[in-house]
């Protein structure tokens, strides 16, 4: 491993998670080296759903996403560090995941580097869907997840000092160059989420992977059954290729029935009145 990319998506400055993402790389023996990217140190607009990304094989907005891709692209291995807020990732977190479809182009280069994830949360039990946010964002980029885990700290430094932390640190820096921490059950058996939607009459869907799935209950403890669908995200290299192939498709789709399309939405432009910024910056 030469290279490992620290991806903190807290604003504070040696908070919690850069400490986190530090002393992970402190705790991994074999030689690396470990960059380091705060998320919020970059403009990076929100995603515009143009989808020329896909055709043009770079993002027409302009702004720090080649230096973020290029960094994926360098990387042997990634720690993916969010804070909890508002119960949920930090929304750099979230405004670089929007922006996957123009990873687009390099899923070979990305694709199963090994990946840890830490969500931190203030407030014991109060995480939210932090964990969910970071899971998926290490999904997305196509990361082989090695092992993710919830930490509790709140003042900056306290990652360190409170009693058990250590040892979490010490086990996700454990299974970056080693083996897979498997999540407990029950876990979906396709991505290995641990986060369910109950849909009724025992059926779930895995709210990482997306796909529906049973629940079965017995002695030996709760179980989730499910099979993949026929279009697949990111559980294979195929898949990721093929979904990025599909959404290539769509363009077509759009020119055959644009007519058509143009006459459902034409109606609704001139509904409701618009409140704009007092100065529009050009995108
Ligand atoms: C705006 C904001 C919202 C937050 N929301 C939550 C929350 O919903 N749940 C929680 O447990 N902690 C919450 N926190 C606390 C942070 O997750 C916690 O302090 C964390 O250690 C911050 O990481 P950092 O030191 O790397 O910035 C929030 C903090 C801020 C600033």
């Amino acid at each position: 491993m030469k290279q490992i990319l620290g991806i903190i998506c807290s604003p504070r400055k040696l908070g919690n998670n850069e400490i986190a993402v530090k002393e992970i790389s402190r705790r991994i023996s074999e030689h690396h080296a470990l960059k380091l990217l705060r998320l919020s140190d970059f403009n990076l607009r929100l995603c515009k759903g143009c989808y020329l990304c896909l055709f043009k094989n770079h993002c027409v907005l302009k702004d720090d996403l080649p230096v973020i891709i290029d960094a994926f692209c360098q990387a042997d291995a990634f720690i993916v560090s969010a804070p909890a807020y508002c119960l949920g990732a930090n929304a750099s977190l979230k405004v670089l995941a929007d922006r996957v479809l123009a990873f687009s182009g390099h899923v070979k280069e990305i694709w199963g580097k090994p990946a840890v994830g830490i969500s931190v949360a203030g407030l014991e039990g109060k995480e939210g869907f932090t964990k969910l946010n970071v899971d998926n964002f290490m999904r997305l980029f196509l990361m082989n997840v090695k092992a993710s885990e919830i930490i509790y700290a709140a003042l900056p430094g306290e990652i360190i000092i409170k009693e058990g932390n250590l040892s979490i640190l010490d086990r996700l820096a454990t299974a970056l160059t080693g083996d897979v921490i498997e999540p407990a059950e029950p876990r979906c058996p396709l991505c290995k989420g641990d986060t369910f939607r109950f849909l009724g009459d025992n059926r779930v869907r895995c709210m990482l992977c997306s796909n529906e799935g049973i629940v079965e209950a017995s002695d030996s403890g709760v179980r989730i059954h499910a099979q993949r669908s026929s279009h697949e995200l990111f559980l294979s290299e195929q898949d990721a290729m093929d979904h990025g192939q599909w959404l290539a498709g769509m363009k077509s789709k759009y020119q055959d029935n644009k007519t058509d399309l143009k006459a459902v939405t034409a109606p609704y432009k001139e509904i409701g009145e618009w409140i704009k910024p007092e100065k529009r910056e050009k995108i």
